[in-house]
């Protein structure tokens, strides 16, 4: 069995990108779902290598700190003066022990290299037992990079900047595409020779191509097949005509796994996220981090899903979430907030104005509209009147407020926090439920009501409401019109007519 190549990986991240007018580091910059050298570092991965350095400078804080969250395993190393992407990859092998094998090094800001296409480049170099090979594209606009320079038998003579490059060569459009994979101690030998006889007076890792090639050195050229891999980014108009391009990518490959995208163009699924097939997102949908969208649920229209794991055969419409559960079969929105560990359980419903932060609705339960659910705990098969708040903070604390099974609660109820509404309990209407109401009990708390009988025609005579009143009342005046039973009994009788459920309001909410 041949010996696996040791590999090792130099990434090239200690650029400002001025032309990002940003005070975040370029390779900082995010693109569905992962920063530009999170892309970077993504694609080098299953190269394998010993080890990866990422050479850092300016925002070098910045940067080191993120690459501790995304790659602990990468080793930054400082170059403290950008004099030039060879100095940079100088510093970078300083920095790690000599030896065999292949050196891997990656310009920081070129997010849409694929995996296949950097292995390619490290296979067909290996292969060959090449000292340095570049990887290559052919570009309608070539402006600002280096061109491929070949001799006339097609071989790499060298690789030369626009700045430095005279009109020939400058109507070249075969490019370098800022990766490359060098034999270790062929490249170490080269980059101690690098001058600074250019426009710019930096070390150019390039020339280590024409210094090798001048050597009798075996140097090639590996030709990405599909250009657009190989763009950089170095404003905020090439970063918004990148992360396009990769939305058409994602798209493209979540369609072809099975899932409908209803409006593709505004659809924006970052890289990291996990969809079943026969899911439906449909236009104007986000979906973002760590979310998963499982088979058969409907996203969309106008939705962002952060973080947020849906499960099959739930729909979404309409709304925001982040870090929340919808479980299967559940429905959520339009127009619903669902904020971190918002978890709604199989069949759950939350509805129109509703929002909702940690707390779990259980198995069928619905919260249908215009209502807050703050640290609750709510069973399975309840219903929440609508216009209902969970006071769950008192200024200092939160409180958790828990909701049985098959409850039903009243619409315009406010439940102060803690508290507890037992199995198959109901509440009224407009009650302020600072009490626990046991199982299978009904919650009242509210003022009663008290109807002034004449008062309007009495105290706003000669009003349109008042001949109103007159006319129902058959042209009587106020004073001939007897009190009935219904300004008191009606409200009394709440609790018996209970079965018909309008005294809590709960057949209007559901
Ligand atoms: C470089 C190549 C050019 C190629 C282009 C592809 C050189 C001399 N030129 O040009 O042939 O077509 O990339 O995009 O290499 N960096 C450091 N330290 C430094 C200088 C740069 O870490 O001292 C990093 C930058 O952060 C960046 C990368 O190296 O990630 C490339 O540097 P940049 O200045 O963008 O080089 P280009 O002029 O684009
Ligand atoms: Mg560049």
């Amino acid at each position: 069995m041949p010996q696996p190549h040791l590999r090792t990986v130099v990434v090239l991240a200690a650029g400002e990108g001025k032309r990002m007018k940003s005070t975040l580091p370029k390779v900082l910059h995010p693109l569905l779902g992962r920063t530009l050298l999170g892309h970077v570092l993504s694609a080098a991965a299953p190269l394998a290598a010993t080890r990866t350095v990422v050479v850092v400078g300016h925002g070098a804080d910045q940067v080191r700190g993120h690459l501790s969250e995304v790659a602990p395993d990468a080793t930054p190393v400082l170059q403290a003066e950008q004099l030039g992407t060879g100095h940079a990859v100088r510093i970078a092998l300083e920095a790690v022990p000599d030896g065999p094998g292949t050196v891997v090094v990656i310009n920081g800001d070129v997010p849409l290299l694929r995996p296949e296409t950097v292995g390619a480049l490290v296979t067909a170099h290996e292969e060959a037992a090449a000292a340095a090979t570049v990887l290559a594209a052919e570009v309608p606009d070539p402006t600002g990079l280096g061109r491929i320079v070949r001799d006339a038998d097609g071989r790499l003579e060298q690789i030369v900047e626009e700045r430095d490059a005279d009109a020939t060569q400058r109507a070249i459009r075969e490019i370098n595409a800022g990766i490359y994979a060098f034999d270790a101690a062929r490249l170490r030998a080269a980059l101690g020779k690098l001058s600074t006889d250019n426009d710019q007076g930096e070390e150019y890792l390039t020339d280590v191509f024409g210094l090798l090639r001048s050597a009798g050195e075996p140097v090639a050229v590996h030709v990405a097949v599909d250009h657009v891999e190989t763009l950089g980014c170095n404003d905020r108009v090439e970063l918004a005509t990148l992360r396009r391009l990769l939305r058409d990518r994602v798209n493209e490959a979540w369609m072809r796994t099975g899932v409908s995208l209803l409006d593709p163009a505004t659809t924006w699924i970052d890289v990291t996220v996990a969809i079943d097939r026969d899911a439906v997102v449909d236009q104007n949908t986000q979906l973002r981090g760590a979310t998963v969208v499982g088979s058969g649920a409907l996203i969309g229209p106008d939705v962002t899903l952060v973080d947020t794991i849906v499960g099959p055969g739930a729909s979404v419409v309409r709304s925001h979430a982040v870090g929340a559960e919808v479980g299967a079969g559940a429905s959520v929105g339009p127009y619903a907030y669902l904020r971190p560990a918002a978890q709604l359980a199989e069949k759950a419903k939350v509805g129109t104005f509703v929002e909702v932060k940690n707390s779990q609705i259980g198995a069928g339960s619905k919260v249908p509209h215009l209502t807050y659910v703050g640290d609750a705990t709510i069973g399975e098969q309840s219903n929440i009147g609508a216009a209902s708040v969970f006071v769950n903070y008192d200024g200092v604390n939160k409180h958790r407020t828990v909701i049985g099974s098959h409850a039903r609660t009243g619409a315009d109820n406010m439940f102060v926090a803690p508290v507890e509404v037992g199995d198959g309990a109901y509440t009224a209407a407009g009650s302020v439920i600072v009490d626990d109401v046991p199982a299978g009990a009904m919650g009242v708390a509210r003022a009663r009501q008290r109807n002034i009988e004449g008062w309007v025609v009495k105290r706003r005579a000669g009003t349109a409401a008042a001949e109103a009143a007159q006319r129902a009342h058959g042209g009587e005046g106020a004073s001939g019109v007897a009190a009935t039973a219904s300004d008191s009994e009606a409200m009394h009788g709440q609790a018996e007519t209970v079965g018909g459920a309008s005294a809590t309001g709960d057949t209007a909410t559901e």
